[in-house]
């Protein structure tokens, strides 16, 4: 019985790109693991810049996946900050990380390489010891709940790549402790095309909010890139990221048709009003919870705690047999 564990990082508000690619896929599996898997909202990870969109992110993401069918019941839902056990764990753990390991890490290089490249600036400019020892802090959360695989992009592979590293000394130094964790890159993740054409991501400005209301989801979809051609003219569906997008959440029966439409030369104004009912069928309950859970943020708040309660039953004991490992025990009994 694997234990899978998940975290996410609360920027933002999630896009219809997470929801088809992370969101749907992760709340399907989680209705029939064998083991009870693990979702944390990872807001240590998130401190450093504006306080309010940290708390405001927190609920909206946690609001996102209630709405999309995530049942506390089933998993582990939790906030990272919630549980005292993570922070102790990640300083016992920077006791046995190398530094020379952590300055491997690509956020790090990738920092140092860009103030480099700037002449006359520190190589060490505006890195702060969060960046630096993020790696630790995620070892602390995989580690806590003795995770064996952690679904993640590929961006964040090094990151559980160090967890194991960390893991491997600590266990080799101080006897069995830890569960090795392994990364399992979703490589056939559904990545949907943006507004432009591009990879839909914060980054590029280009995403559909997951719930954003009826009326501006209809006016974003209107947005979306297509080529010249006339209605009437057959049109090709694997240039499309209108298609690309419909068929993310479609049915096999209902894609095979608009494909059809496409030879018969759908309209793109038509097609797009297509692909509007569609999102906005499969959406509109889970939106209509969504805004609901916003209005009530205390009933939020009380599945997090609820939620703490029942991972704090697994990492305080847990952490009591790490202290008693590394030598941090009462004098007496
Ligand atoms: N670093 C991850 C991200 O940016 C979020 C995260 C924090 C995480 N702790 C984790 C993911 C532990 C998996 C396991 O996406």
């Amino acid at each position: 019985m694997a234990i899978v564990l998940t975290g996410i990082k609360p920027t933002g508000q999630p896009h219809i790109g997470n929801y088809v690619g992370a969101m749907k896929p992760a709340v399907a599996s989680s209705r029939d693991a064998s083991a009870t898997p693990y979702f944390f909202i990872a807001d240590y990870h998130a401190i450093g810049g504006d306080a309010d969109a940290v708390a405001h992110s927190t609920l909206e993401i946690t609001a996102s996946w209630l709405a999309v069918g995530l049942d506390p019941n089933r998993v582990m839902l939790y906030r990272q900050s919630d549980i005292p056990e993570i922070p102790e764990l990640t300083w016992i753990l920077h006791c046995m990380t190398a530094k020379g390991l952590m300055n491997r890490a690509h956020a790090y290089k990738a920092a140092v390489a860009e103030n480099e490249a700037t002449p006359g600036r520190d190589p060490d400019q505006a890195v702060m010891m969060n960046l630096y020892s993020y790696p630790i802090l995620m070892a602390a959360d995989i580690l806590m709940f003795k995770a064996d695989k952690v679904p993640v992009g590929r961006d964040q592979k090094q990151h559980v790549e160090m967890a194991r590293d960390i893991a491997q000394r600590f266990n080799h130094h101080f006897g069995e402790t830890f569960v090795l964790p392994e990364a399992v890159i979703g490589d056939n993740i559904a990545t949907l095309p943006g507004l432009d054409g591009r990879k839909m991501s914060k980054s590029y400005s280009n995403v559909v909010p997951l719930f954003a209301g009826e009326k501006q989801l209809r006016k974003l979809l209107m947005k979306i890139k297509t080529n010249s051609l006339e209605p009437g003219q057959p049109k090709d569906p694997n240039d499309s990221a209108l298609y690309e997008i419909y068929r993310a959440f479609a049915t096999d029966a209902e894609t095979a048709a608009v494909r059809t439409r496409y030879a018969e030369g759908i309209a793109w104004g038509e097609m797009k009003q297509l692909l509007f009912e569609r999102i906005n069928t499969e959406l509109a309950p889970a939106r209509a919870e969504y805004e609901r859970l916003m209005a009530h943020p205390r009933e939020i708040e009380d599945v997090l705690q609820q939620g703490a309660a029942k991972a704090r039953a697994v990492s305080r004991p847990f952490l009591a047999e790490i202290r008693d490992r590394i030598g941090i025990r009462p004098l007496a009994r």
